[in-house]
């Protein structure tokens, strides 16, 4: 394996970004112009009807974002503002939709002759998403993608951005390995992705005909999605579509050079731009949100699990690195961005950090007081869980819903934040329980090949850091990741 310059690579490239209003979208966009502004084009295909609401998004979600303050100071607006008009397409698009749903030709043609690299990183990342819109957007999405690159006439290299969850709920060593169409997933032959898609249209069809209620709909899609993920070994539609994305990408990828990227736990940036910029509620966010504002004081999970933290700035080098390896090549690369083999931290660190960072740091409701927080019980199993969610919650749900029949509603406001607040952990805890007990650890030796490549090449390892060796996780989580989702998501979701 052998490395150039990375930014030699980038510079006078095209590169076509999906989902580029998302969270590591943004992040790769803002490391490409501010460490080489040399690039050529960056088409950003951005979900929108037109050409006005695509730039509206950009404008709005994207540029305007603290991320790009750092650039923004280096540059000067004015000279921000000339590098993006210079620099950057937005395109408005879908790629559930054949030609990623772009609809001016002219701009079609003007991808097609000039892209060399395209970044998938557009998906659906809701663990409890419907399966008609997961399998649209993350499978038949990644079906598009794949479509469209095939036009490129210059392709150098695709990125397809996956999870490495696709392994779905794997114990050990998870090695760095493809899924092959056709083969026999947790011992059940027969996946069809078009087949997937039948079972899907006549599911719609049936609740059509009964007149189902649109949120009856959601719900039976929702459950649709992960009675299907759970025949094949799969614990939700997310982590299911994601796995039929890889095999899809797979089957058609034929001689282009393809990277497979599986990131584990994206957390908030380690160093660059600056460090703790982060957004959106996702994954173990959700759990120290919960926490951290005295919503949730019980979880359940192994103390001793590691739990695989990556953090967003290390997911978006390793992808540089990872195109300008295998541009141009033959070979395939898939890769696990993640740090539970090579420097690992654990559930019990986590609730620690947390409580002694929430005690220091009180959050401040919106009635002004400080929430305290207590050390977090953990629960080992799901049977305890709902032992201690009977005794503790629901007896006094029970309670306060008699009282409340009796006394004339009057602790309807009681009532209803209480059971609001059992709904939403056990929602959480439905959702992340494959997580909390997951004992795989993501194998990332194709991942260290890149790393040693970019090491003897001696390229920019300061520029595309990406070794998750070098994170003390005590400090990051304390003095960067806590206080940059506080900052970003806290004060958003309150
Ligand atoms: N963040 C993580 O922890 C993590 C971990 C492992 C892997 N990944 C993978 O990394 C990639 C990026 O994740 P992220 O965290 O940046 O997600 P994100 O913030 O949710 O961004 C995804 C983007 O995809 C766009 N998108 C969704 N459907 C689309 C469609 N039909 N057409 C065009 N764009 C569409 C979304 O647009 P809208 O804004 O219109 O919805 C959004 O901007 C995903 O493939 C994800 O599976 C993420």
């Amino acid at each position: 394996m052998k490395l150039e310059s990375p930014l030699q690579f980038l510079e006078d490239k095209t590169i076509l970004v999906t989902g580029a209003a998302g969270f590591l979208a943004k992040i790769f966009v803002e490391k490409v112009l501010r460490v080489q502004p040399r690039v050529k084009k960056l088409f950003l295909l951005i979900r929108a009807e037109d050409d006005k609401s695509a730039k509206l998004r950009f404008q709005d979600e994207v540029i305007s974002k603290e991320l790009f303050r750092v650039l923004k100071e280096k540059l000067g607006a004015v000279k921000l503002n000339a590098l993006i008009s210079e620099k950057v397409v937005m395109v408005p698009g879908d790629i559930t939709c054949e030609d990623l749903g772009v609809k001016d030709s002219f701009l079609i043609e003007q991808m097609w002759s000039q892209v060399d690299v395209v970044v998938n990183l557009a998906a659906t990342t809701n663990f409890d998403e419907r399966y008609d819109v997961a399998l649209n957007v993350n499978t038949l999405g990644a079906r598009h993608v794949m479509e469209f690159s095939k036009k490129c006439s210059n392709l150098a290299v695709l990125v397809h951005v996956s999870t490495a969850y696709v392994s779905g709920e794997r114990e050990g060593l998870i090695h760095e390995r493809p899924y092959r169409m056709g083969e026999t997933l947790n011992g059940v032959s027969g996946l069809d992705i078009d087949a997937e898609r039948r079972v899907v249209e006549e599911r719609l069809e049936e609740l059509r005909v009964e007149g189902a209620s649109d949120k009856a709909i959601t719900i039976a899609m929702k459950e649709l999605g992960i009675e299907r993920a759970k025949i094949y070994g799969w614990p939700n539609a997310y982590v299911f579509t994601k796995a039929m994305a890889e095999m899809t990408v797979g089957h058609l990828k034929g001689d282009m050079p393809v990277v497979t990227l599986r990131p584990t736990i994206v957390t908030s940036t380690f160093k660059e731009p600056f460090p703790g910029w982060a957004e959106g509620v996702r994954t173990v966010d959700s759990l120290a949100l919960g926490y951290g504002t005295g919503r949730m004081t019980c979880f359940l999970g192994d103390l001793n699990g590691i739990v695989d933290l990556i953090p967003a700035d290390m997911v978006v080098n390793s992808i540089v690195v990872a195109m300008a390896v295998h541009a141009n090549q033959r070979s395939s690369g898939l890769y696990h961005m993640g740090s539970s083999v090579r420097n690992p931290i654990r559930y019990a660190d986590l609730r620690d950090y947390a409580y002694h960072y929430f005690t220091v740091n009180p959050w401040v409701s919106k009635d002004g007081k400080p929430v305290r927080v207590g050390k977090m019980t953990v629960l080992k199993s799901m049977a305890s869980f709902h032992r201690y969610m009977a005794i503790r919650y629901t007896f006094w749900l029970k309670g306060l819903e008699m009282a409340n029949a009796v006394f004339c509603r009057s602790f309807q406001g009681t009532y209803s934040n209480l059971s609001r607040k059992i709904k939403f952990v056990m929602r959480l805890v439905e959702l992340y329980r494959p997580y909390l007990f997951f004992k795989g650890l993501f194998d990332d030796s194709n991942t260290e090949k890149l790393r040693a490549a970019a090491m003897e090449g001696e390229v920019e390892t300061d520029v595309f850091y990406f070794d998750p060796k070098c994170i003390d996780w005590e400090d990051y989580v304390m003095n960067t990741h806590i206080p940059g989702i506080v900052k970003y998501i806290f004060k958003r979701s309150n």
